[in-house]
């Protein structure tokens, strides 16, 4: 057998142990905390989305009692649209794509944040269970007037 030194195996065992535990965590938060990476749902043409299909007329969409779904079109340098109200305790379907460049999706106060990337749609589901107002932002560079890019989720008291 391989000869190795006790200190190295030492080290080889907390690296272990430490990756294991990292590991028990991300499961562990996967489940309890509800963190849900986002998803590539769709491939889409870049010179179509203004033009046809959900993100040519965005926004919100019901799909059932307290369940909606939101397509956001983010270019440069605007979110459409870049305000929204929904009822508190919504469930919401994101759709993210862009027109352009490469954008990120921030939402403050929230686990929501994605990649927004030309040619294909990045989907994810959150709830808003209580009223309040959460910005949010464009953080991926995107040229010129990055900074200024940003909108809100408005949470109306349930009705
Ligand atoms: Cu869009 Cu930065």
């Amino acid at each position: 057998m391989m000869h190795v030194d006790r200190y190295e195996r030492r080290w080889m065992i907390a690296t272990g142990v430490t990756l294991a535990v990292f590991i028990l965590a991300l499961a562990v938060t996967a489940v309890i905390g509800g963190i849900e990476l986002p998803g590539v749902s769709e491939r889409i043409a870049p010179s179509t989305v203004s033009t046809s299909g959900p993100f040519a007329n965005p926004g919100l969409r019901q799909l059932g009692p307290g369940r909606y779904e939101l397509f956001i079109r983010e270019q440069t340098w605007a979110f459409v649209p870049n305000e929204v109200h929904v009822p508190a305790g919504s469930s919401v379907t994101f759709h993210l794509t862009s027109p352009d460049v490469q954008h990120g999706f921030y939402v403050e106060g929230t686990n929501i944040h994605m990649m927004v990337l030309p040619g294909q749609v990045s989907s994810l589901t959150a709830a808003f269970p209580r009223p309040g107002t959460h910005q949010f932002w464009c953080d991926e560079y995107c040229g010129i007037a990055h900074q200024i890019m940003s909108g809100k989720i408005v949470v109306d008291p349930a009705r």
